[in-house]
């Protein structure tokens, strides 16, 4: 698949199969969040691994928007330095490359970002120095990923040269 071919096909699914993720695969996506670009190249994010049953399930109790992620075959916790301007961003850009390289592979994710936070800090013992972004879970999907993307034209979301001005591309 090539990146374009990933970009637009891919979607954020919450329903997983059992089909266990090899260990290499659950690498690769891990690798592809170290190779995420960050601000000052500062590299402050910290993951994470939750890839034991009992343990997606306290996960998802600990949820309030994210409870399907009792049914993933891993999670990753994705925290950065709260300090850092910029540290949504980067947590984003870790985020997508490890959406997109799962898949690439045929595996399948979705991300929460509801949680119950002094729970979560308790039970993962996660500083305060950290926020915690994101909870993304992978798995191989239940059934045939079907639907397509919904997503406003490009004219209503990009303009030329000024705010609200009608896109003119050269
Ligand atoms: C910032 C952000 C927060 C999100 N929070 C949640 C969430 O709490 N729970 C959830 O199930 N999905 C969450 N999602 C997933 C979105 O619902 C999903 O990306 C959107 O519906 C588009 O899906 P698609 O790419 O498959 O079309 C979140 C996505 C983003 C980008």
């Amino acid at each position: 698949m090539s990146v374009s071919d990933i970009i637009r096909t891919k979607r954020d699914i919450r329903e997983f199969s059992d089909r266990p993720i090899s260990k290499e695969d659950k690498l690769a996506i891990l690798e592809a969040a170290r190779m995420a670009g960050s601000g000052l190249n500062s590299q402050h994010w910290r993951f994470i691994v939750i890839d034991d049953k009992s343990e997606l399930e306290t996960l998802a109790r600990l949820s309030t928007t994210g409870d399907w992620v009792a049914d993933a075959n891993f999670a990753v916790i994705v925290l950065t330095e709260k300090n850092r301007p910029y540290h949504a961003l980067d947590a984003g850009r870790a985020l997508t490359n490890m959406q997109l390289e799962a898949w690439s592979r045929g595996i399948v994710s979705c991300i929460y970002t509801g949680f119950k936070e002094a729970e979560m800090r308790k039970r993962y013992g996660i500083p305060d120095k950290y926020s915690i972004d994101v909870v993304v879970g992978f798995g191989y999907p239940a059934g045939k990923v079907i639907g397509k993307k919904r997503r406003k034209p490009l004219e209503e979301l990009v303009y030329s040269n000024k705010f609200g001005q009608t896109l003119n591309l050269k």
